[in-house]
């Protein structure tokens, strides 16, 4: 059986969260509204209707989970600020309740002996930055680093473990270009700006932490899905090359000095050219003491001519009647072990995280117990692929698992749960989960 000291005795074992998916409070104590607030309230795009105002309430309730990390066995607890908590519309006046509240969460982590891993930009921007076009627009640039500048002078003595960006073409690609997460934008002529404005951010992000704080560790994150070409024809192939190029590639490369992927695709050629992009490579490098990877799963690609820009289509887990989680998810460990070696393969990174990894299913809270022995077995196949990466040399010095406690699954609503512990939405009762004494088990080890 598996066990956390078989990863040897510096291995950092973690739990992630994000603001908007757990504080609630949204409109209380001097927050500004965040795109996520206006879409969840506006869109009606996200499912039941969902809206983030109460969340787990964890703005009111985090002494509690704090004490649950903890008794759960982990040492880090990754969480994420709210940019309108401390700067309600974006940029200018700071309320300093938003200041004090993330002193008090982090006051509590390092009271209970828990390190605290920060979150700059967990995907909820101030709605007053959107309405100047938000990360299409060149002033973001600006304003986040401002608001990166803020966080690091206020929080830098106590903090020294920060991660950028979470997942950068997970925002960009799902909110500006598929519309189907806040702002709700779609086509390329904001997809193709915000790709570019956050792949600064990320860099220039980096910048000031190491500028402002002291011992600093810095990370960001990525998503990352092992790209399996359906068949061996050269179409399913190429295809399979154009998907990889945006979702593992996109962000990764430019922040090594490599600029964006441009070689096998004529479409990024023609952003680069169309946007200058190549004249931005040193502003979009930056030399990250840790890369942060979140896996959830692999994508099976088909080549259909019929399907706009890409010319690729997903064949789904489902119908090739693989393992799935309820998002319908491929549950494949193998492919996780190899994406990992996929990242690990770029010479300029010294150092993998997985800051995220996990799975949702359909959990019943019956006499007081979720039996969720699905998500023990997702757990013990993911764990032991990344020993097996680990143990063949790779350098993986943390693991977080995806989530605490179930939460606002974007546009999901609280219909999809990913955590460790059970949230009942309507009394905010905490349960752990059969899962959460595994890992207390697993950690104890
Ligand atoms: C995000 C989380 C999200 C999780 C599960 C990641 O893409 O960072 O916020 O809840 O996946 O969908």
């Amino acid at each position: 059986m598996i066990k956390a000291s078989d990863f040897g005795k510096d291995f950092s074992w973690g739990v992630a969260t994000a603001a908007p998916q757990i504080e609630g409070a949204s409109q209380l104590y001097g927050k500004g509204a965040s795109i996520w607030d206006t879409f969840s309230a506006r869109s009606g795009k996200i499912k039941k209707g969902h809206k983030l105002d109460i969340a787990c309430d964890f703005y009111h309730q985090y002494r509690e989970d704090i004490a649950l990390v903890k008794l759960l066995g982990f040492e880090v607890f990754r969480f994420s600020m709210a940019w309108t908590r401390i700067l309600p519309t974006g940029r200018g006046e700071v309320n300093p309740e938003g200041i004090r509240f993330y002193h008090n969460v982090i006051d509590e982590c390092l009271k209970q002996g828990i390190v605290p891993y920060i979150t700059l930009y967990h995907w909820d921007l101030p709605q007053a930055l959107e309405d100047e076009g938000g990360w299409t627009s060149f002033s973001i640039n600006a304003a986040f680093n401002s608001f990166v500048s803020i966080c690091a002078k206020e929080y830098g003595d106590k903090v020294k473990n920060w991660l950028v960006l979470n997942e950068p073409f997970g925002f960009t690609s799902l909110g500006y270009m598929l519309g189907i997460h806040a702002p709700g934008k779609t086509g390329l002529s904001n997809f193709f700006p915000a790709v570019l404005h956050t792949a600064i951010a990320q860099a220039e992000g980096g910048k000031i932490l190491r500028a402002e704080v002291s011992q600093a560790n810095i990370g960001t994150t990525y998503s990352c899905s092992e790209i399996i070409p359906y068949t061996q024809s050269d179409n399913d192939i190429l295809a399979a090359n154009r998907v990889d190029c945006l979702i593992n590639r996109l962000f990764v490369e430019p922040a090594q000095g490599l600029g964006f992927p441009t070689a096998n695709w004529d479409l990024l050629e023609k952003f680069q050219i169309e946007y200058g992009t190549w004249r931005l490579n040193d502003r979009m490098k930056f030399d990250f003491d840790f890369t942060g990877l979140q896996n959830y799963f692999p994508l099976t690609i088909k080549y259909n001519a019929f399907i706009p820009v890409i010319q690729a289509w997903e064949i789904k887990a489902k119908s090739r009647k693989k393992p799935h989680t309820t998002m319908g998810w491929e549950i494949n460990a193998d492919s996780f072990y190899r994406i990992i070696k996929q990242f690990a393969a770029y010479p300029n990174i010294k150092n993998l995280m997985i800051t995220e990894n996990g799975a949702a299913y359909h959990d019943k809270l019956a006499d007081g117990k979720v039996i969720d022995a699905e998500r023990i077995e997702y757990f013990e196949l993911y764990l032991t692929a990344m020993l097996k990466a680990k143990n063949e040399g790779i350098n993986i010095t943390g693991y977080m698992a995806w989530t605490l406690m179930d939460n606002f699954e974007w546009a999901e609503g609280f219909n999809a749960r990913f955590g460790l512990v059970h949230t009942d939405f309507k009394t905010l009762a905490r349960t752990i989960k059969y899962s959460g004494y595994w890992w207390q088990e697993f950690l104890r080890n």
